[in-house]
């Protein structure tokens, strides 16, 4: 079963991802998809804030993985926009296992790296202020968790 989350702000985006943040567990992987602009990276700073991190989260440009190991649970936060060749040499594994939070965006890019069991958030932007947010969870402990929050 897909959910859908309607954003009518950059706040409500925000506000989405800290109300994920408070169902996680270690190991957890979000994975972002979504055009240029839609709030991925938002979404990454609501969560990150959430988890008590108080560094400014930026998208990584020069490496792939930007690790935050200072909050509740270590955040990951992956940007693979770049990405040239293969998943496979980046060892992204080893973040997905590795006990904290791992929230990926542009996933799409590497769907053979990604573990079997995730949450998928599709962002789609329909004005300037507006989105829609589609959830497709993949695994119990993501149908729970967007149960419980959306
Ligand atoms: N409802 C909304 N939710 C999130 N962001 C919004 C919303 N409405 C407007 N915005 C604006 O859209 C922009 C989203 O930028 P953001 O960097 O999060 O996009 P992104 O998906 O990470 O893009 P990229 O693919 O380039 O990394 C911000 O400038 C934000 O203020
Ligand atoms: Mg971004």
């Amino acid at each position: 079963m897909d959910y859908k989350f309607t954003s009518r702000s950059e706040k409500d985006t925000l506000e989405l991802a800290q109300n994920i943040e408070s169902e996680k567990f270690p190991n957890m992987v979000i994975c972002l998809e979504g055009e240029l602009g839609s709030g991925k990276t938002v979404f990454v700073k609501g969560f990150a804030s959430a988890l008590g991190i108080e560094e400014n989260v930026t998208s990584p440009t020069f490496t792939l993985v930007k690790e935050y190991p200072n909050g509740e649970l270590p955040l990951y936060h992956m940007d693979v926009y770049r990405l040239e060749g293969s998943c496979d040499t980046v060892g992204f594994d080893e973040y997905f296992n590795k006990g904290g939070v791992s929230i990926v965006e542009w996933s799409d890019l590497i769907c053979d790296c990604l573990p079997e069991e995730r949450l998928t958030i599709r962002f789609k932007i329909i004005d300037e202020n507006t989105r829609v947010l589609v959830f497709e969870p993949s695994g119990k402990q993501y149908e729970d968790l967007c149960d419980s929050v959306l």
